[in-house]
């Protein structure tokens, strides 16, 4: 059965068809009202969510389903010592399709091994979070009328941003893209991300200065500072607010220049700019519950179709020690390793480098 744990799941003509299924869907929304009667979706949060949370359960309520949820680490038999694998055993007797967030990188991944329903990956730590890129995507694919083609900025939390390394995945399958990613030198995007930009010859740049850049912008995608994610609290004190992109600066910024933001935000947008046509994240968390329908349409209409193949292998030899990777956490897993372009060997499941 398949499942989504990194937006490259999804090719671009599936991405296609979910953004013309969302657009269907609010155009005629009626039309969908009853299609999910009967199924349940649970939505497992191990970490905090406003959005992504309400949206995973109002899109299934909209689509006439249920919901059923675990909310907090302390709500759930996590804490009793029960595995993840285990967990989404259980809960596959339960609901059709599980939507899970929880704060170690491949956990979403070590679930969808274990649970017979498709599971969704709501943000597994600082890795990936596919589903706001399907929010993102809609959201350019809207304001902008094409996903091909766009000078890219990103600014802000390149490293622990797990909503920053998917839409970088999806957004380079597109003709004409180039990203410019504007972030202080501790917090640059991780190797995994930029050694695939290289490999297929996706041009980007650097930079920490963000108001050089901007003019020549067609989209500006602003991040927070991920302070949960900082082993040391002094390092997160010192970046905080080094980003503020307010209605000043934007008169530097071309007149169609869109700006998204997964929010929440904090201080990195100012609200003085809100009521500008060009800020477009609030639109984008609204995009996000209509892809999030269109998703679990699709999951639930292909659950007896086969998970896609992997080129991964497993061997005694080769073990993640990851702090931040599922493998160093939770029993009983199977590592697995890949190799990249470059013929390093990584972890399949956060993509850290293996020792050798
Ligand atoms: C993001 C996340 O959880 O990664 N929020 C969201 O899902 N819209 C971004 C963030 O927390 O900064």
């Amino acid at each position: 059965m398949k499942s989504l744990i990194n937006i490259t799941d999804l090719s671009v003509e599936e991405l296609q068809l979910l953004m013309d299924k969302a657009l269907d869907i609010i155009a005629r929304p009626q039309e969908y009202a009853q299609s999910c009667r009967g199924k349940k979706i649970a939505t497992l949060f191990f970490e905090p969510s406003t959005r992504t949370r309400l949206s995973f359960e109002a899109a299934m309520l909209e689509l006439g389903g249920s919901v059923i949820s675990v909310s907090g680490a302390g709500g759930s038999s996590v804490t009793k010592g029960e595995t993840l694998a285990d967990t989404a055993r259980v809960v596959s007797c339960y609901a059709d399709v599980i939507a899970v967030r929880h704060p170690l990188a491949g956990s979403a991944r070590s679930m969808a091994k274990a649970a017979t329903i498709p599971v969704i990956n709501a943000g597994d730590g600082g890795h990936y979070h596919p589903t706001q890129t399907l929010a993102d995507l809609l959201t350019i694919y809207r304001e902008k009328g094409r996903l091909s083609g766009l000078k890219i900025g990103i600014c802000g939390d390149l490293l622990y941003g797990r909503t920053v390394h998917s839409l970088i995945d999806a957004m380079s399958r597109y003709e004409g893209v180039s990203f410019t990613l504007i972030a202080p030198t501790e917090l640059k995007v991780p190797e995994h991300i930029t050694e695939k930009l290289q490999a297929e010859g996706i041009p980007y740049e650097e930079t920490t200065d963000l108001e050089a850049v901007l003019p020549d912008l067609d989209l500006l995608y602003m991040t927070r500072i991920q302070r949960e994610r900082f082993e040391n609290p002094q390092t997160y004190e010192r970046l905080a607010g080094c980003y503020v992109l307010d209605a000043r600066k934007m008169r530097y910024a071309k007149k169609d220049c869109i700006v998204l933001h997964p929010l929440p935000r904090v201080d990195e947008i100012s609200t003085d700019f809100d009521s500008d046509p060009r800020a477009a994240y609030f639109r984008q968390a609204e995009n996000g519950k209509f892809m999030r329908e269109a998703l679990i349409l699709k999951l639930l209409a292909e659950k007896d179709l086969p998970a896609a193949e992997e080129n991964v292998y497993s061997d005694p030899r080769f073990v993640c020690t990851s702090k931040k990777c599922v493998c160093t956490h939770e029993r009983g897993i199977v590592h697995e390793v890949y190799y990249d372009s470059k013929g390093a060997l990584r972890c399949a499941y956060c993509d850290e480098l293996i020792e050798e």
